[in-house]
């Protein structure tokens, strides 16, 4: 997704600058071709020197572009050189001259000159993001579809103050190049509501013990990005989970199989795709203990009962305009047990997905799996990173005539 793409990313004035330094070295190691772009005021927190060393190549500034030299100009070249332009961080000031087509400096002469989607990552004082000036800018630049954001967040800011303006954190500016880089900045998912479940579920047999699995929710959460990304309204029901739900995402945090059915239930009849990534639990203890059991009381053998299949339910209930979608985590042969629950659970996909490989299952940043629909398609994907499984899996169900041969 990343490996040899052309990402230029235009550096504002703002103390942000500096995690914007580890976008750019993370660019570097994931083998991307990064140029640089830095604003007069984006040199007062980092420097030229800086960025040259992380990305390998000579930054860009405004003394570059109004050198007298006989080549091409430099903000054509680098305009038609991007697939994709980030700017991050994004000030007011250089907001406020992207939303009115204005053009002084090297960066905004770029984005100018240039046609590939722009990244936009927001970085302010609260304050400064919320006058309606601003705001206006915002939505007004976010009108026009080749302008994407990421964040900003909420959180403590440079000025102690706490509140929204705080830049993307550079995973989540990662994982959205790798968005447009894959779709070519094609909102191909807007208007659509898009339900996710993700996370192992825990039945507790008190306060502190439950049975669970090693599910991180990882690839259930590639797959809200990825639609988010694409343009959907995405509701995000998770189990349990080590990280932050991305801004920009209805997240619906739940313990048990009962809560997430519930939760699924409420959400279902308005959602267009539903995607169960959730490892659900398929039993729960018979008994529930609202004290913490004293190890002498534990029992040695554990009665259980099963739980709701969640899925299964939702194949009952589904409406022919939805796409239902589970998951199928098998060790050994993983196509004839996955088109059986596909089969079984009035499935329109279902993603068959090896969990005895060392690079895919539970808590592995790649993943590779097959994916089957309803009509036969079958389509194997390599492995590749999470969020990339999940865009071919966007991909799968959204275009049906075309049979999906680009694999990692
Ligand atoms: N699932 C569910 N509710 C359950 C169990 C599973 O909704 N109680 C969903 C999972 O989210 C997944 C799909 O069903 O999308 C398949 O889950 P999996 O655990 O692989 O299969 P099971 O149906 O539980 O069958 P088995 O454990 O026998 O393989």
């Amino acid at each position: 997704m990343l490996h040899g793409r052309r990402v230029l990313i235009g550096l504002g004035g703002g103390i942000a600058a500096y995690k914007v330094c580890e976008v750019i070295s993370t660019l570097f190691k994931a083998e991307v071709q990064v140029r640089a772009i830095l604003t007069q005021a984006s040199q007062e927190f980092i420097t030229p020197l800086t960025v040259t060393t992380l990305s390998r190549h000579p930054a860009y500034t405004d003394e570059v572009f109004w050198q007298p030299i006989h080549t091409r100009p430099v903000h054509i070249e680098l305009g038609e050189w991007a697939d994709v332009f980030v700017i991050a961080p994004l000030t007011a000031n250089t907001l406020g001259k992207l939303a009115h087509g204005l053009a002084d400096n090297l960066l905004t002469n770029t984005v100018l000159a240039s046609s590939c989607p722009v990244l936009l990552a927001p970085a302010m004082n609260t304050q400064m993001w919320e006058q309606q000036s601003v705001q206006r800018n915002w939505q007004h630049l976010l009108s026009d579809r080749r302008y994407h954001s990421v964040g900003p967040d909420a959180g403590l800011l440079a000025c102690d103050r706490v509140g929204s303006g705080r830049i993307a954190e550079p995973p989540d500016i990662i994982a959205a190049i790798q968005s447009l880089l894959h779709a070519g900045g094609k909102r191909d998912l807007v208007g659509k509501r898009v339900l996710i479940s993700t996370g192992g579920t825990r039945e507790h047999l008190d306060p502190v013990r439950f049975i669970g699995n090693p599910s991180t929710g990882k690839m259930g959460l590639a797959v809200a990005q990825a639609a988010m990304h694409r343009g959907a309204t995405v509701t995000l029901v998770h189990a349990p989970i080590a990280w932050n739900v991305p801004l920009g995402m209805r997240a619906i945090p739940v313990v048990s199989a009962a809560q997430m059915q519930q939760a699924v239930l409420e959400w279902f009849p308005g959602a267009d795709i539903i995607v169960m990534a959730a490892a659900v639990a398929d039993v729960k203890p018979a008994e529930y203990a609202a004290e913490k059991l004293p190890k002498k009381l534990l029992p040695t053998s554990l009665p259980l009962e099963s739980v709701p299949d969640i899925l299964a339910e939702l194949g009952q209930r589904k409406q022919p305009h939805q796409c239902l979608i589970g998951f199928a985590a098998q060790t050994g042969d993983i196509v004839t047990p996955a088109l059986q629950k596909l089969n079984e659970k009035k499935l329109d996909c279902i993603v068959a997905n090896p969990i005895d490989r060392p690079d895919s299952g539970f808590g592995s940043d790649t993943n590779q799996a097959i994916l089957i629909d309803k009509q036969g398609r079958q389509v194997e994907i390599e492995p590749c990173s999470k969020l990339q499984l999940a865009h071919h899996l966007l991909d799968f169900v959204l275009y049906p005539e075309v049979r999906i041969q680009s694999i990692e």
